[in-house]
């Protein structure tokens, strides 16, 4: 959630400044861009070299980079303008009260105003100044603005004494971050349910009847839907991906019926389950204990139906909004459409086999979404990543048709 972002930190001058350092590693961490503005006062409690080496780039505090070079400034507005999200931790009881009032006599208020992305402050204060009407209308004036608030917390103080004012901890103003940007997502709260990669069939212990399926539409699909706020089961074959997100859990399975059982577990409490998975139509009748030996000079194997699992979550449908792919090679917007239609689907994503650089095995695809009112929304071709979103972009405005 915070890969790739900007995050300019403003720091101002208390104790709960030490904090920060663990702050900018956890951003760091997280795949954050970060810069700081440290108030004069703030480097008295941690120090400009410290910081610029965890972060990476260069700490300021001044309009004018130094003395020797006054005409070198740094531009308040372009720090503001580059950020994704700015964060003032530990915010004073002076900072909020100036950043209440409009006052802009640093370089950090002069950003603050100048920001346009989303500001979440994270006030540091003895337990009287952050009861103090002045301060609580600070905080009120500073929320009405759309800043965000990251209240303190209850505990011991610098002061000695124990109350309301510590600074939230690093690891809870990142939780707070997250769940924000998360419930601003237009996935938030929507449990998504996708299928990927292939199914092996066993014949005997050491072989299979499996296919060239990668599974990459699927995880694209699992990471775009994270990326909107999803909490997302991915249930998958065998594959050589992996995916490390907080909000992807992944059920590893190897066959069709296997994938049946695990995906029937998570379909109930699914809002929206999309079938990507290439499953296996057949497996064998019988699975040999023992390594089947070549004795003879042909081998038949009878091979019996796995169940449709797309089929037969079409069937238990009640809310779930639920997606099938097609791979066509002939009336292939019929064939889709009658699928869509046999397996009560809500949309069909169709994989015309006629379109090169489209289907298996390949990091492109070429798509049209299809949906039950035989609306037909033709892609270019795509990398998956994008295909994913072109396919959630479809899901969501329908939803909220
Ligand atoms: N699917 C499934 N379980 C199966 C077979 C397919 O969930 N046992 C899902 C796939 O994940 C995909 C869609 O059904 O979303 C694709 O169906 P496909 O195999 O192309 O079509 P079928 O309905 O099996 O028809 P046919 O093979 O005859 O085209």
């Amino acid at each position: 959630m915070l890969n790739g972002k900007n995050i300019l930190l403003g720091i101002t001058g208390g104790i709960a400044a030490y904090k920060t350092t663990f702050l900018v590693r956890l951003f760091i961490k997280a795949g954050a861009n970060i810069k700081i503005i440290l108030t004069h006062s703030a480097s008295s409690f941690v120090s400009p070299l410290t910081l610029a080496t965890l972060s990476k780039n260069p700490v300021v505090s001044d309009f004018v980079k130094t003395e020797a070079h006054m005409t070198d400034w740094n531009n308040h507005v372009e720090l503001g303008l580059w950020a994704d999200l700015m964060i003032i931790a530990p915010a004073t009881a002076n900072t909020m009260s100036k950043m209440a009032s409009g006052s802009c006599d640093n370089l950090l208020l002069a950003a603050y105003l100048s920001a346009k992305c989303p500001v979440y402050i994270a006030p540091a204060m003895d337990l009287d100044m952050y009861k103090h009407p002045s301060i609580k209308s600070s905080m009120e004036a500073l929320v009405s603005y759309g800043n965000k608030i990251i209240p303190a917390k209850n505990g011991e103080l610098a002061s000695g004494l124990h109350g309301e004012g510590r600074m939230a901890e690093p690891e809870e103003i990142i939780a707070f971050i997250k769940n924000n940007i998360r419930s601003g997502l237009p996935l938030s709260g929507n449990k998504v349910l996708i299928t990927a990669g292939p199914t092996y069939e066993a014949i005997d212990p050491v072989r299979f009847i499996g296919n060239h399926s990668s599974g990459l539409m699927g995880f694209e699909l699992a990471k775009t839907a994270a990326s909107l706020g999803a909490e997302v089961y991915l249930v998958t074959g065998p594959t050589h991906l992996s995916i490390q997100h907080d909000n992807i859990h992944v059920v590893d399975v190897v066959s069709a019926e296997d994938m049946y059982h695990s995906t029937k577990m998570y379909f109930e409490t699914s809002d929206i389950v999309i079938c990507a998975a290439a499953v296996a139509d057949y497996r064998p009748k019988q699975v040999a204990d023992q390594k089947i030996k070549k004795s003879d000079d042909t081998l038949t194997l009878e091979l019996v139906k796995n169940t449709d699992i797309l089929m037969s979550l079409g069937r238990q449908k009640t809310r779930q909004f639920l997606v099938g792919f097609a791979l066509e090679t002939e009336n292939e917007v019929e064939n889709a459409t009658g699928k869509m239609k046999r397996k009560n689907l809500d949309a069909i994503v169709l994989n015309s086999m006629q379109d090169k650089g489209a289907g298996f095995g390949v990091p492109t695809n070429k798509i049209s979404f299809i949906d039950t009112n035989s609306t037909i929304t033709t892609f270019e071709l795509k990398t998956k990543a994008e295909v994913a979103m072109d396919i959630f972009n479809e899901i969501i405005k329908r939803r909220h048709a």
